[in-house]
């Protein structure tokens, strides 16, 4: 096998085609403008492929929480955290070059426009962003063509890694829930963790108890106001915030990543989405996009809107200090993994 043929060297190399070359009006930009494109849809095609198959694994009914299984997720996870910090880093390179380099071959390209980019819209919709909870609605899928579109769509009534998370935070409390209750009397963990919560808040915080209940009871707050509908249930929440603080015992080391990887790779998204906008507000102002949105404004809005794992984020505002958490039974500790002495 030789090295060029391998790896096709002759479509990658002979795919830049800039558009002021061919019209006779050649921009020195223009090159460097594809390039960075292209090599960031070939990072887009390893996250979809590394995300495809964690779903794979995630959709199995009977994931063992303790398995090399798990273990390969969390691996997954951390090469897409590490491939999106690379994709904020390109920017740098796309920032050398001017807004009157880009405006010598610009025009050349509409409506052209990563907004374009079938490969983004499928990785945002295969980590779990809805379509009723996209900015943009009404252009989001307009520029693009027929195959592309019912690619995204099928893409978006597929389990996606959001809620299949969900499902699997749900199985979990029989892993600990179901030895601290005396029989016929439900959890007894939960309402100590609500109380000591309860304790531990500011006289101007006492607010956050309603927050509270309404996350992990899906309680409506007494102000009676409609609460934004969410991905993950009460019962996943009380999974998630258990593995956040009883993190060090060993059955919940590897759930505790996931949940640290997407978080991870949630911000990297989100680093990478503010670094385009600021890039963009740089290079073309307050211009129109080419691909037809409001430009800078829009990108402002799909950063503060499409936070795909908030909602384990948000968890951060329950927890308490390490001394005051409740004592977990022996019964309970050996169950999470720990060899309890004599
Ligand atoms: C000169 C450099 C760039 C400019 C001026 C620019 C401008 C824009 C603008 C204005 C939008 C909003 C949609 C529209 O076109 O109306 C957009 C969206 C987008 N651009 Fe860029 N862009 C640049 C470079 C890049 C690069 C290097 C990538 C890498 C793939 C990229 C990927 C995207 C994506 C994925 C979106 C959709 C974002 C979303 O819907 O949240 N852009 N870009």
């Amino acid at each position: 096998m030789h090295y060029s043929d391998y790896l096709q060297l002759d479509k990658i190399l002979n795919a830049q085609q800039p558009e002021g070359e061919r019209l006779g009006e050649p921009a020195h930009d223009e090159m460097l403008f594809i390039v960075i494109h292209q090599a960031y849809e070939l990072w887009f095609r390893q996250l979809l492929y590394e995300v495809d198959s964690i779903i794979g694994i995630f959709g199995q009914p009977m994931l063992n929480d303790n398995s090399p299984e798990l273990q390969t997720i969390v691996h997954r996870l951390s090469r897409c955290a590490t491939i999106l910090k690379v994709l904020v880093h390109q920017i740098d390179i796309m920032e050398t070059m001017t807004p009157m380099d880009f405006l010598d071959f610009r025009d050349k390209l509409r409506p052209a426009s990563g907004f374009q980019s079938v490969q983004f819209k499928l990785l945002e919709a295969r980590l779990g962003l809805k379509y009723e909870h996209r900015y943009g609605q009404q252009y989001y899928l307009s520029q693009l063509r027929q195959p592309e579109v019912d690619r995204i769509k099928s893409a978006e009534a597929a389990p996606t890694l959001l809620e299949l998370l969900n499902k699997w935070l749900e199985r979990m409390p029989s892993v600990w829930t179901d030895v601290d209750s005396p029989a016929g009397t439900g959890d007894s963990w939960f309402p100590d963790y609500r109380q000591r919560y309860q304790q531990s808040l500011a006289d101007v915080e006492k607010g956050n108890l309603e927050y509270f209940d309404s996350v992990f009871s899906g309680k409506t707050p007494s102000s009676g106001e409609a609460q934004p509908s969410r991905s993950l249930s009460p019962l996943a929440c009380r999974s998630a915030l258990f593995i956040m603080l009883y993190r060090g015992y060993p059955l919940l080391q590897l759930p505790f990543q996931v949940l640290h990887q997407l978080l991870e790779i949630d911000e990297q998204l989100s680093t990478w989405r503010y670094r385009h906008m600021s890039m963009v507000s740089r290079i073309i102002g307050s211009r129109i996009g080419t691909g037809g949105s409001t430009g800078k404004d829009y990108l402002a809005s799909a950063l503060e809107r499409h936070h795909l794992f908030r909602e384990i984020a948000a968890l951060t505002s329950f927890l308490i200090e390490r001394r005051r958490l409740p004592a977990l039974s022996v019964e309970m500790e050996s169950r999470l993994g720990f060899v309890v002495a004599g």
